[in-house]
């Protein structure tokens, strides 16, 4: 069976999927945006499993558990700060979702949801990344024929819903 790519309006935190994606930062110790609510919504425990991890690097991605979730597990990638374009930004964020993607296989996760990386606090163009999401997405899940049933791409408001509605229909 072919993977699924599919838009998700809405709250990351509330799937009912194997894994959800965090756009983390680096120290993977929590934030705003995205990140605060998933350790809102997972509860406490998260971050202590959090600090084992060391911290993460930019373009990289480590598992956890979900904890209070349906989700089972949580997959934290740390996203680019946009800083015009030219210092790598791009091929970090596909960075994010091909490396989210092979810690989600190594996993066994096979449903999937991210939420739209780098796009909020780190201020990367969201009609930018829209594409570099979709392509890397579907780049890898390619390569990987059978291993994932669902990705979802989880956009909180109408300009991120607008981005993802093109990029999938490209
Ligand atoms: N469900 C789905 N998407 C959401 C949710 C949610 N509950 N909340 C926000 N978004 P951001 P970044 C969207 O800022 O740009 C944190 O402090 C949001 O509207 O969460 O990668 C981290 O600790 C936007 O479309 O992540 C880092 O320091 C998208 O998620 C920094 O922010 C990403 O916005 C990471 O910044």
């Amino acid at each position: 069976m072919p993977v699924v790519l599919e838009i998700h309006r809405g709250d990351i935190t509330r799937l009912d999927v194997d894994a959800i994606v965090n756009a983390a930062n680096s120290s993977l110790l929590g934030g705003g945006g995205v990140d605060g609510a998933i350790h809102r919504a997972a509860g406490k425990e998260l971050v202590h499993e959090c600090r084992l991890l060391g911290g993460c690097k930019t373009g990289q991605a480590k598992i956890t558990g979900g904890y209070e979730l349906s989700a089972k597990h949580i997959i934290h990638t740390v996203g680019p700060v946009w800083r015009g374009g030219d210092n790598g930004e791009p091929e970090l964020l596909a960075d994010c979702y091909r490396n989210s993607l092979e810690v989600a296989r190594a996993n066994g996760v096979r449903s999937i949801a991210f939420p739209a990386i780098s796009t909020g606090i780190y201020d990367f163009p969201t009609e930018r990344a829209a594409p570099i999401a979709v392509r890397t997405v579907r780049e890898v899940t390619g390569q990987h024929d059978g291993a994932f049933e669902r990705v979802l791409f989880v956009c909180f408001d109408d300009a991120t819903q607008a981005a993802f509605d093109a990029a999938l229909a490209e």
